[in-house]
Order: structure tokens, then C-alpha cells, then sequence
């Protein structure tokens, strides 16, 4: 039996609500998903909470809704998934990647400061695997140079700085509800705000560009971005049970760090103070040349120990980036960095260094001695 690093925590709850919405007939997007809405309000604190297909979709309105045009610069991470600066590209906005810090693995505000041009419209941290950004130092930037914040917090469910949630940090926040969550809907995703302007413009771009009036009136060319009243109803099940799930994971996370401090070579990603880590991941670190992240997934996997590398690939080193001039729309346009030739180091250091360790609410206090004593072997 393999202990496996994702594993959604759903059953008869999630059954019957969504047998509910059956029988209500009511499939399209409805009162389930504006209760989903108001009870991640109450979670978050946020002003506003909007649903929508998917976390890529959140991301893609947070940007155009928040008035980024063609050309316009974003500094974000390459130690991400692809869709975080997908994002910015639908609208013909340029990803400009900045270097992370080698403990934290997530933007380092030093480098986003070397990053700043005339062209620059916004930062957009990624709290990664759930562990959250220096919002403290990025904030300050932000403000310096008037420049929009928006929080890709797809990963990043029930963490907060000083007590404040992640993805009410910034001018907006987003999240994916995708099966591996810490929260899913299956498929889905939700936008965080406190600006009512940017929330009606989210509202109009995501449903046809519609008015609150609805029918068939249409003021801006949007999209169907919309989500439902089935997969939210399987939201408002998760979400109840997200502190429970949250708390099983940081105790799996704690048996790591505790059991595994004084291993030599190894490391957890650190966190800031005042920080608390979602633990949507847990990422084990190698700094030994003589055993390198690809053999220790192996031999994670022959003790039954799911295990795999996340983003060993940097966003800026994938063939749609380092060949986005020959093929993308947007290219005739805009001109788009030659992406071959930027240099993260420490992004490329981290993707080649860390292997996912199972942590999540089906993994066992059992299971967990079982991966600390077999990290203590493969390292021994
Ligand atoms: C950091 C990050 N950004 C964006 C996304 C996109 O979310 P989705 O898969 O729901 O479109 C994900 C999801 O995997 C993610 O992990």
C-alpha cells in the first residue's frame, strides 16, 4: 500500500449535498455557491469572495479586472505552477520572473525590487505549497511604487501572516479548489477582495460581461468563467472540515520538522515568524551532492512512500516560454523577454533539490514514523 501525497478528504457529507442539489434541480451556479461564498467571507474576513471555474480562471479575471493591459510588466516567481504566470499572459501582460529565497522557496523581495522598471504594473507573489510569501516586505515595495498586489494563493488555504489570511493581503487574492487542495470542489476556484470596483468588474468579466441585472445585456466582451451549484455544494462540505484537515496536516508536518531537525543534508522549507504554513506540500530538501533528489524519490517510492519533484522545471526554462516569441497571439503585439536567457539560480537550485513528502489528512501518525525513519535511512 502506497502512502500517497494527495488524497481528498471527501465522503458521505459531500454525497448527500451534492444529491441535494439534484434534487433541487438547481445545477447552474445558485444559492449554493453564494452560501459557499459568504461562509469563505466569514473564514477569510475578505470583503468579497467570488466563485469561478478554477483557480487559472480567478487568476486570469483578478489581472484583467484590476486594469492590467497589454505590456504591462508582473514580477512573479518561476517556482510555481505554469499557470500562475499563464495568467498573466492571456491578457498580453509580460511575466517578468524574479529569484526566490533559498529557505522560504517563495519570492524574495530583494529581487523583485532589482525587477522594477517604468513598465511595471504589479507583483504577484505565490505563496507556495502553502507556506506564506514576506507580504510585510512586498507590501512596502508595492506601495513605494504604486503597484498592484495580487496573491496567488492556490495553494495556500487556512495560512495567515500576523493572523490575517492569505489572499487578503494584497489588493486581491486568488484560490484553486483543484482535487489536490487542501479545500476542493473537484474543479474550482474563488477571488478574494476589499475593492468593490475591482469585485464588480471580476462579477461582469467572469459571466459575459453581464451587468448585476443578469439576461442578456452585454457592457464588456468577459467570458463563462462561472462555477456550480454541484461542485460548490461539495465546497461548502470541505470547507467545514477544512480546520480539522488543516490541523492534521501541520501535525504531520510538526512529526517532520520535530523527528527530522537534526538530520544532516535535510531540510523542510522554512517559515517566516509570525507566519503559519497552510502545508499544502511538504517539500524535503537535499543538500547532498552524493544523494540527489531523483534517487530519494525512488527510494521513498520502494518503501511505499508516495514521493515525486514538483517544479524542477523553472516557468521560464518550459518550451511555451522559451519559445513564446515564434507562436503566441500576444507576440504580434508585445515583446515578450527572450526567456532562454533568464537566470534564477536558486529557483534552478530548489527544483533540482526538493521531493514532495506526504503530509496530507489520510496520512497517519503511523505513516508519518514510517517516512521519518525511512528519510532517516535513505540520509544515514
Ligand atoms: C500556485 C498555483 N497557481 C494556480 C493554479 C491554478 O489553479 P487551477 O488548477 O484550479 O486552475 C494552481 C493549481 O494547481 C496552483 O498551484
Amino acid at each position: 500500500m502506497m502512502i500517497k501525497f494527495v488524497d481528498p478528504q471527501v465522503g458521505e457529507e459531500e454525497k448527500k449535498a451534492v444529491n441535494a442539489v439534484i434534487d433541487s434541480k438547481y445545477l447552474a451556479e445558485g444559492p449554493v455557491a453564494r452560501e459557499f461564498e459568504k461562509m469563505y467571507i466569514d473564514y477569510t474576513g475578505a470583503k468579497y469572495a467570488i466563485v469561478t471555474s478554477n483557480g487559472t480562471t480567478a487568476l486570469h479575471l483578478a489581472i484583467e479586472a484590476s486594469g492590467i493591459k497589454p505590456g504591462d510588466e508582473v514580477i512573479t516567481t518561476p517556482f510555481t505552477f505554469i499557470a500562475s504566470s499563464n495568467s498573466i499572459l492571456f491578457n498580453g501582460a509580460i511575466p517578468i520572473f524574479a529569484d526566490i529565497d533559498p529557505e522560504t522557496y517563495n519570492l524574495d523581495p530583494e529581487k523583485v525590487k532589482e525587477k522594477i522598471t517604468k513598465k511595471t504594473k504589479a507583483i504577484m507573489p505565490v505563496h507556495i505549497f502553502g507556506n506564506p510569501c514576506d507580504m510585510k516586505a512586498l507590501k512596502e515595495i508595492a506601495d513605494e511604487h504604486d503597484l498592484i498586489l495580487l496573491e496567488d494563493a492556490c495553494q495556500a488555504h487556512g495560512a495567515k501572516v500576523d493572523g490575517k489570511h492569505a489572499g487578503t493581503l494584497g489588493d486581491v487574492g486568488c484560490f484553486s479548489f483543484y482535487a489536490s487542495k487542501n479545500l476542493t470542489f473537484g474543479e474550482g476556484g474563488l477571488i478574494l477582495t476589499d475593492n468593490e470596483e475591482l469585485k464588480d468588474n471580476v462579477m461582469c468579466l467572469r459571466n459575459h460581461g453581464r451587468t448585476p441585472k443578469g439576461g442578456y445585456h452585454h457592457i464588456r466582451i468577459g467570458y463563462n468563467y462561472r462555477s456550480n451549484n454541484l461542485v460548490a455544494a461539495v465546497g461548502v462540505e470541505q470547507l467545514k472540515k477544512l480546520p480539522k484537515m488543516l490541523e492534521t496536516r501541520k501535525r504531520n508536518a510538526e512529526i517532520l520538522q520535530k523527528e527530522l531537525a537534526d538530520l544532516d543534508g535535510f531540510a523542510l522549507q522554512k517559515v517566516l515568524k509570525g507566519h503559519e504554513h497552510a502545508w499544502y506540500i511538504a517539500a524535503g530538501r537535499t543538500d547532498r551532492k552524493d544523494l540527489p533528489a531523483t534517487k530519494i524519490v525512488e527510494e521513498l517510492k520502494a518503501k511505499g512512500i508516495g514521493s515525486r519533484q514538483i517544479y524542477s522545471i523553472p516557468s521560464y526554462k518550459q518550451p511555451a516560454y522559451t519559445e513564446i516569441n515564434e507562436y503566441y497571439y500576444w507576440a504580434k503585439f508585445v515583446k515578450f523577454p527572450d526567456y532562454s536567457k533568464v537566470n534564477c539560480p536558486i529557483t534552478e537550485r530548489i527544483g533540482r533539490d526538493h521531493f514532495q513528502i506526504p503530509i496530507n489528512p489520510g496520512v497517519t501518525e503511523e505513516n508519518m514514523y514510517h517516512i521519518v525513519d525511512t528519510l532517516r535511512k535513505i540520509f544515514g
